[in-house]
């Protein structure tokens, strides 16, 4: 029997997990238990060093731990009958993505894609059958300094073995990519690592959904803006997401703003994983499923 409001666990207590904290304690679905951390941190809630500690007293449990400590803590919660909403990517390694797909079913789980209940993402997804032909979609990302300023003490972030802003980043615009023009095939995608162990300093592929090619182009350690863009090309109209909320449109000249609502946050992605938990499937929650697409898509740029 779920508890009213909603026990949960809030696992990693780091750039995201703390952010993610200050939500769910303001959340009126949620009564924050505990936090999990392996560094003791001194934070307005109990904090314990590992998730079995906590478990027997929470419904559900949030996971904001590196990616590659994802499967392993996520089946531990789901077997014992948690609802998980996990941070992307869903994991690293694509067999334990596929295991934590295995445990999940039956039981409420999502996946934290910033994207998927942001007014932009609903608005080009309303605007798409408007486009004509679609002739693209582009993705470019540049990081000036890699990890960024808010992650800087992420230092796994910097490493291939889970970090690098192709996970960390550029899965959040395959999921976009995803959701649009529905399951991506990859036809030929690569990275550049600067020295043995190091994330990522460029990556380029061609990936194709429902027939029409996504290019993508990102780099790190460059003098030059932070970028992030996402541009879907239609021979009548087409949409340019960037810096992750600023929508604009053009049918041939320069790009116009589209005026959108504040919708979108940490706080309503909460609430879409409180209805998950109490037995919605909420279109705009990201699931384990769609996590597993999109680290397939993410992994083959790495390998
Ligand atoms: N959805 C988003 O917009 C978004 C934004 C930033 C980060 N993230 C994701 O959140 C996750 C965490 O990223 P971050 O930037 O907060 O990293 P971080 O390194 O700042 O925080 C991770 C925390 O997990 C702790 N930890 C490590 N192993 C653990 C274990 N076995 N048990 C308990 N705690 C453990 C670390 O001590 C650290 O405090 C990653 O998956 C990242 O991709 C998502």
């Amino acid at each position: 029997m779920v508890a009213d409001p909603i026990r949960l666990a809030v696992v990693g207590l780091g750039a995201m997990g703390t952010r993610m904290l200050t939500a769910a304690q303001a959340h009126p679905a949620f009564t924050v238990v505990a936090g999990v951390d392996v560094v003791p941190r001194t934070l307005d809630v109990r904090v314990v060093t590992s998730l079995g500690d906590v478990l027997s007293d929470v419904d559900a449990v949030y996971l904001a731990t590196p990616p590659a400590v994802h499967a392993s803590q996520a089946i531990q919660a789901l077997a014992a009958g948690k609802a998980v909403f996990c941070e992307k990517p869903l994991a690293v390694d694509l067999a334990e993505a596929r295991a934590m797909v295995e445990a999940a079913a039956g039981r409420p789980n999502a996946v934290n894609f910033a994207l998927s209940d942001m007014a932009a993402t609903l608005e080009i997804e309303r605007l798409l059958p408007s486009l004509g032909e679609l002739r693209g979609v582009e993705v470019r990302l540049q990081f000036p300094k890699w990890p960024r300023e808010f992650q800087k003490d992420a230092r796994w972030l910097a490493e291939a073995e889970q970090g690098g802003f192709v996970r960390e980043v550029l899965s959040h615009f395959v999921y976009l990519t995803d959701r649009m023009l529905g399951p991506l095939a990859v036809e030929s995608v690569s990275a550049d690592f600067p020295s043995a162990g190091a994330a990522e300093v460029a990556a380029r592929g061609v990936l194709r959904g429902g027939g029409v090619p996504v290019h993508v182009s990102a780099f790190s350690g460059l003098a030059g803006p932070e970028v992030y863009e996402w541009t879907v090309w239609g021979t009548r109209r087409s949409l340019r997401l960037s810096q992750w909320a600023q929508l604009s449109t053009s049918d041939g000249g320069a790009w116009e703003p589209v005026e959108l609502g504040a919708r979108g946050s940490d706080s309503a992605r909460l609430g879409l994983f409180a209805q998950a938990v109490r037995g919605e499937h909420p279109r705009d929650l990201a699931d384990f499923a769609s996590g597993l697409r999109v680290a397939e898509v993410v992994e083959a740029f790495l390998r």
